[in-house]
């Protein structure tokens, strides 16, 4: 017994000194973070616009290609991202609860670095402002010092847009601009780009940062220095191949895209609530306008980039959720489908090689994978149970980073999903309010399917009843990229459906 003792207290002190000398060699070689967060941007290929300085980035880092967010909608993403966790486990599908006030005092990314002795700052769009993060941007819990918004921030909504046919300020969905004809002669994402500039610049290089950079565009409007026009010609602007409802999608699924069609210019097209579609002409201008907005975006980032020591920082940069334009005529957020869901996802790591990962990924994990390339991963577990506090619910995407066969082997899947109050889409369909959903899709993503089943949900005690559906979708990848065709009823799919269906029953414990 006494010997057991001592060995197990020899085993204890060299376990010790250990964990000391992994604490030392990680101090020596503490890394900066920058993590650039853009605003609704989806996942765009070089052959839809060029963007420099992103693709770059891509070129020397990890990108990967198959990143879903785990709800198309800002807050619920934001705070899914920033806190490891599904909108499930933080019962927040709308943008009005706190998850410290109304769940757990759950720990954020930032949190972490703090905690472990980095500064952390916020510039622009974190956090989604407001009663998600307790209108303070979870300040001081996740930052050093409080979060930076962009003065001009308050115009976003002012009629700065002069209208092509009657001259006059409207507030319009398409909106280049000249800036110095703008309020206080400035734009936003300007604005955030010189205040983290600045502080890159100046601040006391003693400890490590953790420095977050979150631009608006292309977030809606679509206002941004026309000059950025200019890199997408509408010419080159292709149509989405299926610019319709599809005949097999299920009415739960349809979104009225409100926010767009409420804007000045798209309002007096007068197009038929909830059905009707965007004009051809309207949708190549629309297409063209993102593009250039994602454009002036990169640019932005190819500035900020020029600031950051690389062999220093870790960078992640990445989008709380796509954007339809226009395919299977839905514009804007607020879905199940890849369009909405898939983000450009990318890391640079000094000493890990440039890679392209193509196993679906989910935003939850940058949270274990941050921690684990920043060295602080000994002081986090992996969620057990849904009241642990200092958890993560995502995977750890360092092994994919190291071994190109782990990509190869792996039998990932991306889960995600969505709210509804009805079964016919009506004027709430887009967001609805916790208190009136009553419909919940949950959808998962393989490299070849996306499966969804819209199920019963209720607000009151967030619970799902799976044996009563409102709506299936099956996709496959292969052959209908841009989901179009909804094959669940088809024979020849029986079994993926059903293996699909358990795969997300089962994974969907909470
Ligand atoms: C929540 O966590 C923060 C950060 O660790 C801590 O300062 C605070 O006291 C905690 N609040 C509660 C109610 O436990
Ligand atoms: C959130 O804000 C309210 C009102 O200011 C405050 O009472 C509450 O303590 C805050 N929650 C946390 C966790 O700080
Ligand atoms: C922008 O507006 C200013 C002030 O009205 C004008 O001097 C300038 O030429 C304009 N720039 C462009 C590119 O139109
Ligand atoms: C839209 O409706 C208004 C009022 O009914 C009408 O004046 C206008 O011409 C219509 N516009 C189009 C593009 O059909």
């Amino acid at each position: 017994m006494i010997f057991e003792c001592q060995t197990y207290k020899i085993v204890v002190i060299v376990f010790h000194i250990y964990l000391v000398q992994i604490a030392s060699f990680y101090k020596h070689e503490e890394k900066n973070v920058l993590f650039v967060f853009i605003d609704d941007l989806r996942l765009l290929t070089n052959a839809q616009v060029y963007l420099p300085n992103i693709h770059k980035l891509a070129g020397n880092g990890i990108i990967f290609q198959n990143a879903f967010a785990q709800q198309a909608l800002c807050a619920p993403s934001r705070n899914s991202i920033l806190t490891g966790r599904r909108p499930d486990s933080l019962r927040l599908y709308d943008f009005y609860s706190y998850w410290r006030d109304k769940v757990s005092n759950f720990s954020t990314i930032p949190q972490i670095f703090k905690e472990s002795g980095y500064e952390t700052y916020s510039f622009g769009k974190i956090f989604h402002p407001g009663q998600s993060s307790n209108f303070t941007d979870d300040y001081p819990y996740s930052w050093s010092v409080p979060p930076f918004h962009a003065p001009s921030e308050i115009f976003k909504d002012a009629k700065n847009c002069k209208d092509d046919k009657t001259g006059k300020l409207q507030r319009n969905l398409i909106c280049p601009v000249n800036v110095t004809t703008q309020p206080r002669k400035t734009l936003p994402d300007l604005e955030i780009l010189n205040n983290a500039i600045n502080v890159l610049k100046e601040r006391d290089a003693t400890k490590p940062f953790f420095v977050a950079v979150g631009f608006h565009k292309p977030h809606i409007p679509l206002r941004f220095p026309a000059q950025y026009l200019e890199t997408v010609p509408i010419e080159k602007v292709k149509p989405p191949s299926y610019p319709f409802r599809p005949q097999y999608l299920p009415t739960v699924s349809w979104h009225p895209w409100l926010d767009v069609r409420r804007r000045d210019d798209i309002k007096r097209l007068n197009i038929s609530f909830p059905y009707g579609t965007m004009p051809y002409e309207w949708t190549l201008r629309i297409k063209q306008s993102y593009y250039a907005a994602s454009s002036y975006v990169d640019e932005l980032i190819g500035n900020l980039l020029d600031y950051v020591d690389m062999r220093k920082t870790i960078v992640v940069l990445t989008s709380d959720h796509g954007w339809s334009l226009g395919e299977n005529g839905l514009w804007a957020k607020y879905s199940n489908f890849d369009v909405a869901l898939k983000v450009p996802l990318i890391f640079h790591v000094p000493g890990i090689y440039p890679k392209h990962v193509d196993s679906p990924v989910e935003l939850i994990d940058i949270f274990p994978t941050l921690i684990e390339l920043a060295g602080l991963k000994s002081s986090i577990p992996k969620c057990k149970n849904s009241k642990d506090i200092k958890c993560f619910e995502g995977k750890s995407l360092v092994p994919l980073m190291h071994d190109v066969e782990q990509d190869i082997k792996r039998t990932a899947f991306a889960l995600s999903q969505y709210p509804r109050p009805s079964i016919q889409p009506q004027i709430n369909s887009d967001k609805p309010r916790l208190r009136d959903i009553k419909i919940m899709g949950y959808s998962i993503r393989t490299k070849r399917y996306r499966y969804t089943e819209w199920i019963s949900f209720n607000s009151t005690l967030l619970t799902k009843d799976w044996n009563t559906t409102f709506g299936i979708e099956l996709y496959d990848h292969v052959m209908d990229p841009e989901e179009s065709n909804n094959i669940h009823t088809k024979h020849k799919y029986k079994h993926i459906k059903s293996k699909l269906s358990k795969l997300l029953r089962t994974q969907n414990i909470r």
